[in-house]
C-alpha cells in the first residue's frame, strides 16, 4: 500500500506556511493526516507537519482515482499531495488557523504510509495518561504543544551557543565515561569489559574536567553537557539531564554572575521579548532562610516568615515554649487574604500538608470578616495573642500559620506552606518572572547520623576569605563563594569560585574527613595538576531542562525532554533499564544477585 517518493516529489513548502499570497501557485506538501472529512461529493483532509496544518480539498472536478484514494484515507496516514493553492469559499475561512484562508486543490496524491488508529488523538493539551503518552512518545511528540516544546528547546539552545560564543567561550566536550566519584552514591556505573571488575561512572557534571580545562589555559569554556544522577525523581529532576555548563579563569564571583546575567537578559529578551532588570536582585542564604524558609525563595508572593519565639517563649502553651526550650523556634506566616479564602476544612488540609515536612502540627488563627477563630489562642493570654497579631499585622480576612519545632523543620514546612497557599490562591503566574541570586551558601552540611561534614555544593568551592579561620574552629559557620540563580522558586542554576590554593584544598578534604591517602587516591590527578600553575577560576551550570521549562511557562521538565524517564527511572517506550544477555554479563564478569 505504501507508495514511494519519486525524484519529482519535492516539497516546496511546509504545511503551516501557506497564506493567500500563495493563491494560484502549485504546491507539493508532505505530512500526516490530522483528519479526513467525507461530505459525499466533497472530501477535506487536514494535513499536518511540524509547522501546522493545511487543508487538502477534493471535489467533483477531482479525477475519480484520486477521489477514491482520498476516500480511504484515515488519521495519521502519511501523504504526499500536489495541487494548486486556492482561496476557500466565503463561509469556509477558518480564522483560528494560520493557513485558514486557503486550501490545496489536489491533483496528485500518494499514500506514503498507512497508520493504525492511534491509541490517543493527536491534539493539543489532551488529558491522556502520562504512562500511555510516554509509551507511545513518537505519537505524543506529534501533538502540537509537545512538538512546540521541543522546537523551542532547540531555539533556546541556539541562543545559548550564540551568546557564549560571542563572549569568548570555547565549546569543549568532556568525557561521559569517567572515574567514579567519591561520595558517588548517585553515580551511574558502567562496567569495563577490558578491565573486568572495574567500572566507569557517568558524570554527575563535568566539574573536574572543566576545572582542568582552566588549568590548561582555555580561559572560558562552555558546553551543553549531559549529566547523570541516580537520585529520586521529582517534577524538576531527571536521572539524565542537560546543563549549560561553563567555567571562567581570572574571575571573581561578580564576573561570573555578570556574564550569566547577560545571558539571562538575552534569552528572556530574544525568546520572550521580556526585559529583565539587571543587576538581578541578591540575597544571602541566611536571609533567604530567615525570610522565606528556603534557599530558593519564590518572590512572586509575600507571606514571609516571622520569628515569634520572643513573644511566646514564656507562654504556658507547651507546644510553643517546649520547642524553644529544645533549641528550636516558633515562626509564623500571615497568609494575607487566606482567612477569607480558606474554609476550616482547607485550613485542616494545610495542617496535613506541613506534616509531610515533618512538622508535628500547624497552629492557626483565622480572621473571617472580623470574626477570629484559632487552634491555639485559648492556650495563650490575651496579651500574648495580641502581640502575635500585631507582629504579623493580622487583619480582616487574614490567616496566621505557626509552626514550632527545630529550626530546619520550621523552615522546611513553612517555606513549603507559603508556596502551597500561594499556589492554591492562584498567585503563581508562570509568566511573571522573579529572578534572584542566592549567595554566601554554607560550605558544609553536618550529617548528625554519620557524625561528619559534607560539602553543600562540592568540595572544590572556595570558602569566603573572611571565614577561612573558621575552617579550623567551626566549619559549620564557613560560607562559600557560591551562588545559585533562582527563578520563581526553582533552582535554575548554581556555581562557585573554586579553590585554587592547594593548601586550602587539603584543608577542605581534611574537614570532609578524607585522609591524605584517600584524597590522593580519589583526586590525585587534580591535586597533581594544581602543582603546575592554577589560574583563579570559577563557573556555573544552569539546569537547561529547567530553564526551558520556566521559559515555556511549564512545570514538569519531562515536557521539554524528548524521551524522559518516569518516577521509577524507567523509559517506557523502549522499556529500559533491562536485563542484559547472559553472554554480555559473562563477558563483563558480572554476576547478578537478585531474586527478579
Ligand atoms: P548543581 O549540582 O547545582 O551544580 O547543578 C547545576 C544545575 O543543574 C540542574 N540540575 C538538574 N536538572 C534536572 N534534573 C536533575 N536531576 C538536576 N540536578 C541538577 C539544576 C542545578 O542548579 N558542577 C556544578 C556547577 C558548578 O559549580 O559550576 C553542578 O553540577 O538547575
Ligand atoms: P493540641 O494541644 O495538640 O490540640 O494542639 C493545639 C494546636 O497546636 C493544634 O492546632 C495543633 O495542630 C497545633 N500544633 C501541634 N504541634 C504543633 C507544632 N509543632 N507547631 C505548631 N503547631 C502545632
Amino acid at each position: 500500500m505504501a507508495e514511494l517518493l519519486s525524484k519529482t516529489d519535492k516539497r516546496n513548502k511546509y504545511c503551516g506556511e501557506f497564506t493567500s499570497a500563495d493563491i494560484g501557485q502549485r504546491a507539493c506538501v508532505m505530512g500526516w493526516v490530522q483528519r479526513q472529512r467525507d461530505l459525499g461529493k466533497l472530501i477535506f483532509i487536514d494535513l499536518r507537519d511540524r509547522t501546522g496544518i493545511i487543508q487538502l480539498a477534493f471535489d467533483s472536478e477531482t479525477e475519480k482515482e484520486i477521489f477514491d484514494k482520498a476516500f480511504g484515507i484515515r488519521a495519521e496516514y502519511v501523504l504526499c499531495a500536489k495541487g494548486v493553492v486556492r482561496a476557500r469559499g466565503e463561509g469556509a475561512v477558518n480564522k483560528d488557523r494560520a493557513t485558514g484562508e486557503v486550501e490545496i486543490f489536489v491533483d496528485e496524491l500518494k499514500i506514503l504510509s498507512v497508520s493504525q488508529t492511534p491509541p490517543f488523538e493527536i491534539v493539543e493539551n489532551s488529558n491522556v495518561k502520562t504512562e500511555l503518552r510516554l509509551k507511545h512518545r513518537y505519537l505524543d511528540l506529534r501533538r502540537p504543544d509537545m512538538m512546540n516544546n521541543i522546537l523551542m528547546r532547540s531555539k533556546i539552545a541556539k541562543i545559548v551557543r550564540d551568546y557564549y560564543a560571542e563572549n569568548g567561550f570555547i565549546e569543549i566536550e568532556t568525557p561521559n565515561l569517567i572515574k567514579p566519584t567519591p561520595e558517588g552514591a548517585r553515580d551511574y556505573l558502567v562496567p569495563s569489559r577490558v578491565h573486568p571488575g572495574k567500572f566507569y561512572a557517568l558524570p554527575q557534571s563535568p566539574q573536574l574536567y572543566k576545572q582542568i580545562l582552566m588549568l590548561s589555559g582555555f580561559d572560558r569554556y562552555v558546553q551543553l553537557a549531559r549529566c547523570y544522577r541516580d537520585e529520586d525523581l521529582r517534577a524538576d529532576r531527571q536521572p539524565e539531564f542537560t546543563q549549560i555548563d561553563l567555567e571562567m579563569s581570572f574571575v571573581t564571583a561578580e564576573d561570573v554572575m555578570a556574564i550569566n546575567e547577560g545571558f539571562l537578559k538575552r534569552v528572556f529578551k530574544d525568546f520572550l521579548g521580556k526585559d529583565i532588570e539587571t543587576p538581578i536582585q541578591r540575597m544571602t542564604y541566611a536571609e533567604a532562610m530567615e525570610r522565606f524558609g528556603s534557599d530558593k525563595p519564590d518572590l512572586r508572593f509575600g507571606f514571609e516568615l516571622k520569628n515569634i519565639s520572643d513573644l511566646v517563649k514564656d507562654c504556658s502553651f507547651k507546644v510553643f515554649a517546649g520547642a524553644i526550650e529544645n533549641g528550636g523556634s516558633v515562626r509564623a506566616i500571615n497568609v494575607k487574604g487566606g482567612g477569607a479564602r480558606f474554609s476550616r476544612k482547607e485550613v485542616d488540609s494545610l495542617g496535613e500538608f506541613v506534616k509531610t515536612y515533618r512538622a508535628k502540627g500547624l497552629a492557626w488563627a483565622k480572621n473571617t470578616d472580623g470574626e477570629i477563630s484559632s487552634s491555639y489562642a485559648k492556650f495563650l493570654t490575651p496579651e500574648e495573642n495580641d502581640a502575635i497579631y500585631k507582629a504579623l499585622d493580622f487583619e480582616k480576612g487574614d490567616l496566621i500559620c505557626i509552626v514550632a519545632d527545630k529550626d530546619n523543620i520550621v523552615f522546611d514546612s513553612l517555606g513549603a506552606l507559603r508556596c502551597e497557599v500561594a499556589k492554591r490562591m492562584g498567585l503563581c503566574d508562570p509568566m511573571d518572572f522573579k529572578l534572584l541570586w542566592v549567595t554566601e551558601f554554607p560550605l558544609f552540611e553536618y550529617d548528625e547520623e554519620e557524625g561528619r561534614y559534607y560539602s553543600k555544593h562540592h568540595p572544590f568551592t572556595s570558602p569566603m576569605d573572611e571565614d577561612l579561620p573558621l575552617m579550623d574552629t567551626d566549619p559549620s559557620k564557613v560560607r562559600g563563594k557560591a551562588y545559585d540563580i533562582v527563578i520563581n522558586g526553582m533552582e535554575a542554576g548554581g556555581g562557585s569560585i573554586r579553590i585554587h590554593n592547594p593548601e586550602i584544598q587539603w584543608k577542605m578534604f581534611d574537614v570532609l574527613g578524607l585522609t591524605k591517602e584517600e584524597a590522593e587516591e580519589k583526586f590525585g590527578f587534580l591535586l597533581e595538576a594544581f602543582k603546575y600553575g592554577t589560574p583563579p577560576h570559577g563557573g556555573l551550570a544552569f539546569g537547561f531542562d529547567r530553564l526551558v521549562t520556566l521559559l515555556l511557562g511549564l512545570e514538569d521538565i519531562r515536557n521539554v525532554i524528548a524521551f524522559p524517564k518516569v518516577q521509577n527511572a524507567m523509559e517506557l517506550m523502549t522499556e529500559c533499564p533491562n536485563i542484559p544477555e547472559a553472554k554480555a554479563l559473562e563477558e563483563l564478569k558480572i554476576k547478578v544477585d537478585t531474586e527478579e
